[in-house]
């Protein structure tokens, strides 16, 4: 699936429920080599302060940089200081002020939140695929993560916006770098409970009835490792001829009308 010894560098860690950190460890588990990113020094001590369930083995073994993908030097300097090739790059990373930009109401006046949320959300694919790109000399791919754009949710508002904005980069992206051999591709999960989640007003709910809409029963509370398996395959030499693409690893929500009838219920 992944070529052991090969280095990814998976970006968007915050604490040890991250979808950055269950990709990192399964990349791991078929030998490959890790660089995570946190967003700067200060979330480097946030993440091993909320990560209690980590050894001092595990902890000791983890190789952090940081790197605020809103600053392009932070960007620039991150992967001038990585010794060797890349073969894959993870961009786990969205922001969106959850008090202006994901409230009851759509309708805001908060432009410069607006635009920060685009920033982390969408461009900032394009900046790390842009100083990634150079390190790839193999050639390599990029995944990242989105969720359900093609639907509006109650309270996701703008970052919905931001999230299918993310997948037209990815496009965008997969056209500009096929001739470098490098792929970019996105992963749609469903609801996964973490910090980022929690931050969503609604979205406990929103995860706690996607089963109703899933075929496949989802467990928002352990989904990171199904996402995780789905990423490693879009990092891998088993989806060489995929790219621009948006793979859903959502319990089969996306393609359900309604909800399921109680005989289709797991
Ligand atoms: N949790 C879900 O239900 C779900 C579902 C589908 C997609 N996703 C997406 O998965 C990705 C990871 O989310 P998560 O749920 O693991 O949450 P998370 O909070 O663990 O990860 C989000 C990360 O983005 C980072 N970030 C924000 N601004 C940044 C900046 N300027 N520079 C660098 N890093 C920055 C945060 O520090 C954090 O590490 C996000 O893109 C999210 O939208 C999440």
């Amino acid at each position: 699936m992944i070529e052991s010894g090969k280095t990814y560098v998976v970006m968007g860690l915050l604490d040890a429920d991250s979808i950055a950190f269950a990709i990192g460890k399964t990349l791991e588990s078929f030998g490959a080599k890790v660089i995570f990113t946190v967003q700067s020094e200060r979330m480097k001590k946030i993440f091993f302060d909320r990560s209690k369930s980590l050894t001092e083995a595990d902890r000791s073994s983890l190789d952090i940089r940081f790197c605020d993908v809103t600053d392009d030097q932070e960007v620039k300097t991150l992967f001038d200081g990585i010794d060797g090739a890349i073969s894959g790059l993870v961009h786990s990373i969205a922001y969106s002020n959850p008090k202006t930009c994901l409230g009851e109401e759509f309708h805001t006046d908060a432009y410069d939140d607006l635009m920060k949320g685009f920033q982390i959300s969408a461009v900032s694919l394009a900046t790390v695929t842009r100083y990634a790109q150079p390190k790839m000399t193999e050639g390599g791919s990029v995944v990242t993560l989105t969720f359900a754009s093609e639907r509006a949710f109650a309270f996701y508002n703008w970052m919905g916006v931001n999230k299918a904005a993310l997948e037209a980069v990815v496009r965008g992206l997969a056209r500009r770098h096929g001739k470098d051999n490098v792929r970019v591709n996105a992963v749609s999960a469903g609801p996964v409970f973490t910090i980022a989640a929690k931050h969503i007003p609604g979205f406990e709910e929103l995860g706690n009835t996607w089963a109703k809409s899933s075929p496949l029963s989802w467990d928002p509370k352990k989904a990171q490792g199904e996402v995780a398996g789905a990423v490693a395959f879009l990092l891998g030499p088993y989806s060489k001829q995929i790219t621009g693409q948006t793979l859903y690893v959502d319990g089969g929500a996306s393609i359900i009308g309604g909800e399921l009838l109680p005989h289709e219920v797991n």
